[in-house]
């Protein structure tokens, strides 16, 4: 079969609902583009913890200390799964965390800010988690088999993060006075950065075509954004939080919360390296990478000697 067969097959599979396999035919550019897509998110669950983790130490109380604690392990977890589906494509891991360290390799720019109260926790669960749940419901359905799989315990777990975070921002917002002006200012610090996490606007989003036509991406990011927006603003208003948008408003007629205009400079500043937390982030990760370098050498040590 020529390459163009193969690709064409290829297609027809897809569009016949079928998931493809590591060791099925695919074309180099969805091994690659696959390839990118998981390993920024598998840098992102990582990277992820990171900020919260920030706060493990100055939890109010045991309850919430345990909460946080389980949380950001399930982030690991869920930074190794997607590395292990990733390498199912023919790259190590040891590759990818190379790119990681060396910058060639992104991760979700939402973890470039910083956590400055213990509100951010609970609004980091509620709006960041809540983004990364619409986000990765679909991918759970996209064409490649390892990724949906891994996305299916993963949402699973997202929606606990996302419930307990949700929890804490109800339980600060009907507090003391204090406190619900704590919570509204982490909200208004975090809301733009949250509907930033679905990437450019479709006509600026170069991959976007192909990453649907193979369904990798089933949703556009406007899609989704949209969805959030739906999704969280009656959340919002139950709890009396203000939504930092003059804009939004309602449209009867469509159904959906139509909001102002996302600051697209700040965003892509942030990618460039230039957000507040850049280089604590990426410090933070080459040093707990030399920190596990007797480890890895251990671990290797070990598997040599049973070897034979
Ligand atoms: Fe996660
Ligand atoms: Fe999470």
């Amino acid at each position: 079969m020529s390459e163009e067969e193969k690709l064409l097959e290829f297609e027809k599979r897809i569009e016949n609902g079928e998931v493809i396999e590591p060791k099925d035919w695919m074309p180099e550019r969805y091994r690659k583009q696959l390839i990118r897509m998981m390993s920024q998110h598998a840098h992102s669950e990582i990277i992820g913890m990171l900020p919260e983790g920030n706060w493990i130490t100055r939890a109010p109380n045991l309850r919430r200390k345990l909460g946080l604690l389980a949380k950001v392990q399930d982030e690991a977890g869920h930074g190794l799964y997607i590395y292990s589906a990733t390498e199912t494509l023919g790259v190590d891991r040891q590759e990818l965390n190379e790119q990681l360290l060396n910058g060639s390799a992104k991760y979700s720019s939402i973890f470039n800010y910083p956590t400055l109260s213990w509100a951010d926790i609970g609004v980091i669960g509620w709006l960041v988690d809540g983004a990364a749940i619409v986000n990765q419901t679909l991918l759970a359905k996209c064409s490649y088999g390892p990724y949906q799989r891994s996305m299916v315990r993963i949402c699973k777990e997202e929606n606990f993060h996302k419930k307990q975070g949700y929890e804490m921002v109800s339980t600060l917002a009907g507090g003391t006075k204090e406190q619900k002006e704590m919570v509204q200012d982490a909200v208004n610090r975090w809301w733009w950065q949250s509907l930033m996490m679905f990437g450019p606007s479709d006509k600026d989003s170069p991959n976007s075509a192909e990453l649907m036509r193979w369904k990798i991406k089933l949703k556009s990011n406007d899609e989704l954004r949209q969805r959030f927006v739906d999704l969280t603003v009656p959340q919002a208003r139950v709890i009396d939080i203000e939504i930092p948008d003059p804009d939004l408003k309602f449209n009867k007629e469509t159904g959906h919360w139509e909001f102002g205009e996302i600051n697209w400079d700040e965003f892509w500043s942030v990618v460039k390296g230039n957000g507040p937390m850049n280089k604590q982030r990426m410090a933070a990760r080459r040093k707990a990478h030399s920190k596990g370098a007797w480890v890895r050498e251990a671990a290797e040590a070990y598997a040599n000697k049973h070897k034979n």
